[in-house]
C-alpha cells in the first residue's frame, strides 16, 4: 500500500476550503433576514458593522495576501422590526480605477507586479479594507495608513474620501485603528512617516466632530510598522516592536510593503506613552523583542498604567499569504504589562494562560480605558501544528479567573471577522457577542450571536445570509441609541 506523508507545512491542511473565501467576489446586496434560528435578545438593537477585503479577482492578476483586496463593508442592522444586512465595497480611488480598467492597476501590501502603481509615487494606494468606525454622525472605513473613506451608515454608498475639514491630505499618515474616547466621544489616531533619516510618528486628536485638535510629530528610533495602539485616561500607548519598513527597497526597487519589511528583534521593543491632553511624549520603557499587532486595552490605577496585549514571538503578515493561510504562527498570548509611569519603567509582565494563536481582541465598550474584567478573540485551534489553518474559535478570556470559555466552530467552519460585545442595559457583565461564520463546505455565511460569558454553549441565534460574504477584520457596534 502506498502511503505518501506530508512533507511541508503547505501539504497539510486543517482549513479545508478556505480558499474559496477568496475565489470569487461577493455580489453586492441589501435585504431583509427572513429567518433567525434561535433567539435575539430585545436589547440588540443596532449594526453591526465589519469591513475587511472582499475583491481579490482581477482579470490577468493573482493576489497573493489577504490584505490585498478591496475593502467591502457589512452592516447587520438590529431594528425593532427585524434584521436586514447590506453589503457593499468602498468605492476607493483603486477600486473605482481598477474596476473601470477591468485589471489590477496598483500594487498592493503584499503583490507587486511588472508596471504597478502607487499613490503619488510614494505609497500604496489604500483598498480601504481594514476597519469601519461611526464617527460622530458619519461612517468612516479606513485601510492601513491612508485617510479613512466617508460611507452612508445605511446604505453604505461611499460619499468620498473623508480629510477632515482639509486639514489632511492624501499622503497624511494615518492608522486603520483610531481610538474612541467614549465620555468625550474625542477621537485619537497615529500613522508612521517611514522615512529612513527622520522616522516619526503622528500623532493626532479630534473633537467628536471630527475637528482636529492637535497633530504632533514624535521621534522614532527607525522607521517602524505599527498598527494600533491604546488610550486610557491621561495617556495614550503605543507598542514599538521593531518591524522596519525599507521605503527604498519599496519605492526604488518596486517590492511589496510585504518583502520591505523585516523583523530586527535584536533592536528590541517599546511602550511609548504619549500624554493624551498635549500629544506630548511621557516615556519610552524597554520591553524586551516582542511584536504586537492589537493592544486589549489599556487602564490606569493610581500611578500604574496597564497596558493588555496579544503579544507574539514575530510578525504575523507572512501567514497571511493566500491560499495557504496561517501555517506556522509563532508564539501568541495575552500579556498584562504593568508600568509606573512616573519612572517610566516596566513593573511587572503577566501572561494569561493562553497559548493558542489569537486576534481581534474586544472588550466591553463601556469599559473600554478603565480595569476591565472581560474580554473575547478569535483563536486557532492547535495552532501549533503545521498547515493551513483558520480562526475557529471564540475564546472568553477572564482576567480576573484566569478561565477561558472556548467555542469552537464544526470542521470547515470559520469565524470570519472580529467578535463585538454587545451590553446588556443595566448589566455590569452580561451581554452579547456577535461574530460572523463562513462555511466553507457549504459556501455560506451567518451570523452568530453568543451569550458573552458562555460562548462554549455555542450560539443562542444563528441569522443565515442569502450569499456568502468575504471573510472580515474588524468590527464595531453601533448602538441605536448612542
Ligand atoms: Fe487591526
Amino acid at each position: 500500500m502506498n502511503v505518501t506523508h506530508p512533507t511541508t507545512a503547505e501539504d497539510i491542511d486543517h482549513a479545508p476550503f478556505l480558499e474559496r473565501a477568496f475565489d470569487r467576489a461577493p455580489v453586492e446586496d441589501s435585504y431583509r433576514i427572513d429567518r433567525v434560528e434561535g433567539e435575539l435578545p430585545d436589547y440588540l438593537r443596532g449594526t453591526y458593522y465589519l469591513n475587511g477585503p472582499a475583491q481579490f479577482r482581477r482579470v490577468g492578476h493573482q493576489p497573493r495576501h489577504w490584505l490585498d483586496g478591496d475593502g467591502m463593508v457589512c452592516a447587520l442592522a438590529f431594528g425593532v422590526d427585524g434584521v436586514s444586512f447590506t453589503h457593499r465595497f468602498v468605492r476607493s480611488h483603486k477600486f473605482v480605477a481598477e474596476e473601470r480598467a477591468g485589471r489590477a492597476l496598483f500594487r498592493t501590501f503584499g503583490t507587486a507586479f511588472e508596471g504597478d502603481r502607487l499613490m503619488r509615487d510614494i505609497g500604496l494606494e489604500s483598498p480601504v479594507n481594514v476597519s469601519v468606525y461611526p464617527v460622530g454622525d458619519k461612517l468612516l472605513a479606513f485601510g492601513e495608513q491612508g485617510l479613512p473613506w466617508e460611507l452612508d451608515p445605511h446604505t453604505l454608498e461611499t460619499r468620498g474620501q473623508f480629510t477632515f475639514g482639509g486639514r489632511l491630505n492624501p499622503v497624511s499618515p494615518f492608522s486603520a485603528h483610531p481610538a474612541f474616547d467614549p465620555r468625550s466621544g474625542e477621537m485619537f489616531n497615529f500613522g508612521v512617516s517611514f522615512s529612513a533619516n527622520r522616522p516619526r510618528l503622528n500623532f493626532y486628536r479630534f473633537d467628536r466632530s471630527g475637528e482636529p485638535i492637535y497633530r504632533r510629530r514624535l521621534p522614532l528610533d527607525a522607521p517602524t510598522s505599527i498598527h494600533d495602539f491604546g488610550i486610557s485616561a491621561n495617556l495614550a500607548t503605543i507598542y514599538v516592536s521593531p518591524h522596519v519598513m525599507a521605503m527604498d527597497s519599496f519605492l526604488a526597487r518596486g517590492s511589496s510593503l510585504l518583502d520591505a519589511l523585516s523583523w530586527e528583534p535584536e533592536r528590541g521593543s517599546q511602550l511609548l506613552l504619549i500624554d493624551r491632553e498635549t500629544g506630548h511624549e511621557r516615556a519610552r520603557v524597554e520591553i524586551g523583542s516582542g511584536y504586537c499587532l492589537h493592544l486589549i486595552d489599556s487602564f490606569e490605577l493610581g500611578d500604574l498604567l496597564f497596558v493588555d496585549v496579544l503579544e507574539m514571538d514575530q510578525p504575523i503578515y507572512d501567514q497571511y499569504e493566500i491560499p495557504t493561510l496561517f501555517p506556522e504562527p509563532r508564539g501568541c498570548r495575552p500579556i498584562r504589562y504593568a508600568i509606573d509611569v512616573a519612572r517610566g519603567r516596566l513593573v511587572s509582565r503577566v501572561p494569561f494562560a493562553f497559548e493558542e494563536m489569537c486576534d481581534f481582541p474586544v472588550v466591553d465598550p463601556r469599559r473600554a480605558g478603565t480595569d476591565y474584567r472581560d474580554f473575547w478573540a478569535l483563536a486557532i485551534a492547535g495552532s501549533d501544528r503545521a498547515g493551513r489553518k483558520f480562526f475557529d474559535q471564540l475564546v472568553h478570556f477572564d482576567w480576573r479567573t484566569g478561565q477561558t470559555d472556548i467555542y469552537r466552530t464544526p470542521k470547515g467552519v470559520y469565524l470570519a471577522g472580529e467578535p463585538a460585545f454587545v451590553p446588556r442595559p443595566g448589566s455590569r457583565r452580561d451581554g452579547v457577542a456577535i461574530c460572523p461564520a463562513f462555511d466553507a463546505a457549504a459556501r455560506s455565511s451567518c451570523f452568530l450571536v453568543f451569550d458573552a460569558l458562555d460562548v462554549a454553549a455555542g450560539p443562542s441565534a444563528r441569522i443565515a445570509l442569502r450569499a456568502p460574504v468575504h471573510l472580515g477584520f474588524h468590527s464595531t457596534f453601533a448602538s441605536a441609541d448612542s
